[in-house]
């Protein structure tokens, strides 16, 4: 069975030692909290991949303290080299993972056998603390089930992990404050940056930062390879990322996003009224609200409209929705229109949490 230990200055020395010696310990970073293991130490990797049920074509990221850390771990050409150097200065600790090169002391599982390492510096007491007392690289994905929603709680990885053999969870309360995981950025070697995943450092503060050091090239943000049929279908040969899959994020019952305009062309299911009584509305800024006396249960992410809030709520409100007794159906708010590149890292979720359903109620 895993355990959960309350954080501690003893908890966090018990923790580090266990790493050294191969274990798993999960951990809380500013985004979500992270399934870790010694990111040099093959053996101990394989086990992230067999607590998770994760395939092992989804490479890892590796959480470091210091950009001094990266040294070891990367082989970088002059442009990801100094695009690293700008970034990582700019936004670690933070919310932002940089892919480059990685060198050959790296362990191919963390790679997925690929040539490119994604490393970030996290915020969070708990995990700088961790990465000190360690003093290694710990490759970290988000500790939940493959495919499940992330977890923002230590309760939430031991729901998702707990029957895992000598997994410890450092517990730390309303810790995961951003709530959503890191922005993923690739550089390239030929002079391009690319956005796999979209977080709560935008493309736009990622220009600016890069311009300001004389560096001006256009940041592509990854358009979802996706074709939806009626069945919602995907399709996601050629991705970037191999984690990028549509269907994740997955809640345990079947998610749908409300849809409230109807532009020509667009494909949605139509579902009946009835099944509201078995359904909980997950809602943004009282949107949907006209659906709350109907529902079996209704959540808002944010009544005030705040993105954070919002990006902070969303993954427990989706556990949340999937353990209320009866519930059948969890109706997400769409959020595709609303233009802010922090609410687009949150609707990315929803989208994914939903597989890109859309319905109208009638
Ligand atoms: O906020 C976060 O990033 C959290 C915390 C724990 O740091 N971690 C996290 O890890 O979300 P994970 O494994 O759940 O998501 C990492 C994503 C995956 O989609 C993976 O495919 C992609 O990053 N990735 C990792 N290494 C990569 C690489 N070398 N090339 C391309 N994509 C990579
Ligand atoms: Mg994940």
């Amino acid at each position: 069975m895993a355990r959960i230990l309350n954080y501690s200055e003893e908890s966090i020395e018990y923790c580090a030692e266990a790493l050294l010696n191969g274990h798993l310990v999960s951990f809380p970073t500013e985004t979500v909290y992270g399934l870790g293991a010694n990111a040099l130490d093959a053996s101990a990797l394989e086990k992230i991949f067999l607590a998770k049920g994760r395939p092992k074509s989804d490479p890892l990221i590796v959480h470091i303290s210091s950009l001094f850390q990266a040294e070891s771990l990367t082989e970088m050409p002059p442009f990801q080299r100094q695009c690293f150097d700008i970034l990582g200065k700019a936004f670690w600790p933070g919310p932002l993972t940089l892919i480059v090169k990685a060198s050959n002391i790296v362990p191919r599982i963390v790679t997925a056998g690929g040539e490119s390492i994604a490393i970030r510096i996290p915020l969070g007491r708990v995990v700088q603390e961790l990465l000190e007392k360690a003093n290694i690289p710990i490759a970290a994905p988000s500790a939940n089930r493959f495919g499940h929603v992330s977890p923002t709680t230590a309760q939430h990885v031991f729901d998702d992990l707990g029957s895992y053999p000598d997994l410890l969870i450092l517990d730390h309360s309303n810790f995961c404050e951003i709530g959503i995981e890191s922005t993923v950025v690739k550089i390239y070697e030929d002079n391009r940056i690319l956005i796999l995943r979209p977080g709560s450092i935008s493309s736009l503060q990622i220009k600016k930062i890069l311009e300001e050091n004389k560096i001006f090239t256009e940041i592509d943000i990854v358009k979802r390879a996706v074709k939806l049929n009626k069945n919602a279908i995907e399709e996601t040969s050629g991705l970037d990322s191999p984690g990028q899959l549509l269907t994740h994020y997955a809640p345990s019952i079947e998610a749908f996003i409300i849809k409230n305009d109807y532009v020509n062309g667009d494909f949605f299911q139509t579902f009946s009224r009835e099944l509201l009584g078995q359904s909980v509305v997950i809602d943004f800024h009282s949107k949907n609200k006209n659906l709350e006396k109907q529902a079996l249960c209704y959540l808002d992410l944010s009544v005030s409209g705040s993105v954070s809030e919002a990006s902070r709520n969303l993954f427990s409100y989706l556990r949340k929705a999937e353990a209320i007794e009866k519930s059948k159906y969890i109706l997400l708010p769409n959020l595709s229109f609303e233009n802010s590149e922090e609410m687009g890292a949150i609707f990315d979720r929803i989208y994914r949490a939903a597989s890109g359903k859309f319905i109208q109620i009638n």
